[in-house]
């Protein structure tokens, strides 16, 4: 028996404070002992814009401090980013020239090839992701093929496929399909698996909002719908078992990575993802959720940096084991610092 006075009650039940939790908060180097959760750089993946022709980075308007680089400055930020301690990229490619089907965006010499190539030339260690998607080469704007009126899906499916080998072809790690076409998991294995790519790893943008947080994103990619919205094919916000039933999908179709977005408004479905799946989990912590937060910093309403570090560390509470996020650089900064 521990000596002292004993912790009860003098009814004789237990004490109220017996059970102190500000013990452990009383000092930086006893909350930092027993913190549950960190947000290591070496869990985030730098979205990379690249952009056709020459030229320096572009500034991109609504998403400050963030860049188009052109393939000729990727192996600078390559080596930049291997620095820093970056240790993967996701990218995004503006097209060279636009059509109702998109067809740059499986042309072997195409923008994302080529930046994959220089990427994995100047730094063979990052792991290199690539989107999927068509919007940014259709001139109509839209993720899949549109007749009559409609986005298409399995046709569309068959074009996703086309531009997941064009990137194995140039040697990504990763694939991403972010079209919210159905069958596009298993469309995707099949074709990288019938070009030879089996090891090519699918990273399933399985629940995607259609979200208002992506403007400024659109504007990076020049990828803003002529028509009609994405509400046909990107999932409502307002269902979880949808979202649900949509990463069972893309698990049983061959998914190797299953993500979820926007973020900051998906932490229900992290959790209750990361309870359901075994597989690795990502959440994107899309443009504008960056935007408002360098917006609201800008503004002195918020620390940015104490925001960034607060809203990244939910999403790794609810159970995201990688985060894409435009901080990516900032916290890998912040973290050198600390050393
Ligand atoms: C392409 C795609 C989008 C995003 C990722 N892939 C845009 C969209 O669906 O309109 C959004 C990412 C961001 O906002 O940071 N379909």
């Amino acid at each position: 028996m521990p000596r002292g006075k004993p912790a009860t009650n003098r009814g004789g039940g237990p004490s109220p404070t017996a059970t102190r939790l500000r013990r452990l908060r009383r000092t930086a180097a006893l909350r930092n002992w027993v913190a549950e959760t960190d947000v290591d750089v070496r869990r985030l993946v730098y979205p990379v814009f690249v952009r056709p022709g020459r030229g320096s980075p572009e500034p991109i308007p609504s998403l400050p401090g963030v860049l188009r680089y052109t393939v000729r400055d990727l192996d600078a930020l390559s080596h930049r980013l291997e620095e820093e301690g970056v240790r993967s990229v996701l990218l995004f490619g503006v097209a060279r020239s636009k059509d109702p089907e998109g067809r740059d965006a499986w042309a072997a010499d195409g923008v994302v090839p080529q930046a994959v190539r220089a990427i994995k030339r100047a730094a063979s260690d990052l792991v290199v992701a690539t989107d999927v998607c068509l919007c940014a080469y259709t001139t109509h704007g839209h993720c899949g093929l549109v007749r009559n009126g409609v986005v298409v899906n399995d046709a569309s499916v068959e074009r996703l496929g086309r531009v997941a080998v064009a990137h194995a072809n140039a040697g990504a790690d990763v694939v991403a399909p972010s079209a919210m076409m159905d069958g596009q998991v298993a469309g995707l294995r099949d074709a990288l698996d019938r070009a030879g790519h089996e090891s090519t790893a699918i990273l399933a943008y399985s629940t995607k909002h259609a979200s208002s947080f992506y403007g400024p994103f659109r504007d990076a990619e020049q990828s803003t719908p002529s028509f009609g919205d994405r509400r046909s094919y990107q999932m409502d916000f307002r269902n979880a078992r949808e979202a649900l039933r949509e990463m069972e999908r893309d698990v049983a179709e061959g998914a190797d990575l299953i993500m979820v977005k926007p973020a900051i408004t998906s932490l229900d479905l992290l959790a209750r993802a990361r309870r359901r799946f075994p597989l690795p989990l990502a959440a994107y912590q899309v443009s504008g959720e960056y935007a408002m937060l360098k917006a609201a910093a800008a503004s002195g309403v918020v620390d940015e940096r104490a925001a960034v570090e607060e809203t990244l560390g939910a999403v790794r509470r609810a159970g995201a084991d990688l985060i894409v996020t435009y901080f990516a650089r900032d916290v890998a900064r912040w973290s050198r610092e600390a050393r």
